[in-house]
């Protein structure tokens, strides 16, 4: 049996539109019976006391699975100042306070589902100033004059009784996205961000007749599986024998996929039959996504992943990997690291809505609860990001350390990081010149948050370590370094080059010290 929490926001003048959706909840409970519990959370019947404003006293919209607005000639009155946006500015009422964070909810985690009726006004007197509230809200969030249109449409009605046939019918067509569907999707541990655009073309493929294998590919850590996870469980309805999460990430050999799938699919392979054929039998009727996961090492379990496509017309498979894989009629679509504007002309709204940002203050919230993204830090924030190159398992692992220091210092750390392994890479490149002086040449416009750089570089062959003090160099006029190493590198293996690093940050007091071992 599956929960389904619906919260329905309704202002004060369309009170029996109100109760008929109430009405439908309970005539759909009553269809869907079986297999789904309805609960319908209506403020207005909540009991609340007198000593807090119903805003507190009434759950996040959230925390819930559907999110229905009935509007009419009121939005409602202004709340206390204790609800602000997150940029600070007030809301002009309850009904869009809840819309607001039901929208918010939405575009991060796919829940709630919003549905939007708007009543149409004959002959009534409404307030003047309510009804320029109402036009406002439905400008700003449906026209796009301050954000791009979250919810393309609304639905316009006159009557309540046309409410009532229209809420009825979504309602009874979404609650079948709720049925339960078998599947083994872990559910997630953390918040997922952005990606909107991605989710949509997915979904939108996997749900047309004539796809049958899309691939998600992209660099490591860009975000594949996580995505194709996400995809993959707002695609349950669609698929009624179910949604199966295949975790290659650990099997190396291409003979073994179709055994892993009939392992997760929990199918007893048939005696000695070749698990393909075992596999194949199995779905042969079956209406069912696979999501391979982590593909790219295991090229050509390709022909087995095609027989299983082509035997099976109800089967659709949803592929990651680091490299396209050669599958018959993919559709492929690149994973790219998550959006950052760019940092020289950026507003402090536009790093605050970037996905990789909004990520990176995620992450950063779940080890310092009292981190937000400020004025004074934006500027290091998006430096990081870029620095990370947008990627979410690098913004992962980089948050994970502002348990003990701040933005200020977490970027002068990246960016040693990256300026050590910048000289790596020149020092290390091997024929530069293998038997006398070679120059370094490091790009370090990106470090000028740097000076006084002093290097040591032990090149492991008995030779005396190389002293550097890169301080004393002055960067050329497009920002590199160039730095003349005497040293005869013909003896030299790359692994055995060891650079210490002491590292005078600007605005630091004192050193730092950080090895790059090859
Ligand atoms: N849109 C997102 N929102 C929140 N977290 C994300 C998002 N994308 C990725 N992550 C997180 O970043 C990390 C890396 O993502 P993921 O494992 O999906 O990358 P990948 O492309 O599959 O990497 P690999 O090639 O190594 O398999 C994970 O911890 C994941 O939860
Ligand atoms: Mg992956």
């Amino acid at each position: 049996m599956n929960r389904v929490r619906i919260f329905i926001s309704s202002p004060g003048d369309v009170a029996d539109e109100r109760q008929r959706a109430l009405a439908v909840v309970e005539r759909l409970q009553a269809e869907f019976s079986e297999a789904l519990s309805l609960e319908p959370l209506l403020w207005e019947q909540e009991p609340l006391l007198a000593t807090a404003d119903f805003q507190s006293q009434i759950r996040s919209p959230a925390d819930f699975d559907i999110f229905a607005t009935i509007i009419g000639s009121r939005l409602g009155s202004p709340l206390g100042s204790q609800f602000t946006r997150r940029d600070g500015s007030p809301y002009s009422s309850g009904t869009e306070f809840e819309f607001e964070v039901a929208v918010a909810s939405y575009q991060a985690s796919g829940r709630p589902e919003p549905l939007v009726y708007r009543k149409s006004l004959r002959g009534e007197l409404p307030e003047t100033a309510q009804i320029d509230k109402v036009s406002a809200f439905f400008d700003k969030w449906f026209q796009g004059t301050e954000n791009p249109p979250v919810i393309g449409e609304y639905h316009s009605f006159t009557e309540a009784g046309e409410f009532e046939e229209l809420f009825s019918q979504h309602l009874r067509e979404l609650l079948h996205r709720f049925l339960p569907r078998p599947n083994n999707l872990p559910a997630p541990i953390s918040s997922f961000v952005g990606r909107t655009d991605l989710i949509r073309e997915i979904t939108g493929l996997l749900e047309r007749s004539g796809t049958r294998v899309v691939a998600l590919v992209g660099t490591g850590g860009a975000g594949k599986s996580r995505l194709a996870l996400r995809a993959a469980r707002g695609l349950l309805p669609e698929f009624a024998d179910g949604v199966f999460l295949i975790n290659l990430a650990s099997q190396h050999q291409p003979a073994l996929v179709p055994r892993e799938i009939l392992a997760a699919l929990a199918i007893a392979s048939v005696d000695q039959a070749p698990a393909l054929d075992a596999l194949t039998t199995a779905l042969k009727n079956k209406e069912m996504l696979l999501l391979l996961d982590n593909l790219e090492q295991l090229d050509s379990a390709v022909e087995d992943i095609n027989t299983l496509v082509s035997s099976c017309p109800g089967v659709k498979v949803l592929v990651t990997s680091r490299a396209v894989p050669a599958l018959a009629n993919a559709h492929t679509i690149r994973v790219p690291p998550l959006a950052l504007p760019d940092p020289e002309n950026a507003t402090f709204t536009a790093i605050r809505d970037s996905e990789c940002v909004q990520l990176f203050v995620e992450r950063a919230q779940t080890v310092r609860e009292d981190f937000d993204l400020s004025q004074e830090n934006a500027r290091e924030v998006l430096e990081i990001c870029h620095q990370l190159e947008g990627l979410p398992l690098a913004i992962e692992l980089a948050t994970a350390r502002m348990r003990s220091m701040n933005t200020d210092k977490l970027l002068k750390k990246i960016l040693k990081g990256a300026l050590l392994r910048a000289i790596h890479v020149a020092v290390s490149t091997p024929g530069i010149n293998p038997t006398g002086n070679t120059t370094i040449a490091v790009k370090i416009d990106d470090f000028r948050a740097l000076v006084a750089t002093y290097l040591t570089i032990d090149f492991g062959d008995g030779s005396e370590p190389l002293q550097l003090a890169l301080g004393e160099h002055t960067p050329e006029a497009d920002g590199s370094l160039t730095v003349t190493v005497d040293h005869d590198y013909s003896k030299l293996t790359t692994t055995e080059i060891t650079i210490t690093a002491e590292i005078r940050a600007a605005g630091a007091r004192g050193t730092d010290q950080q090895v790059v071992a090859a």
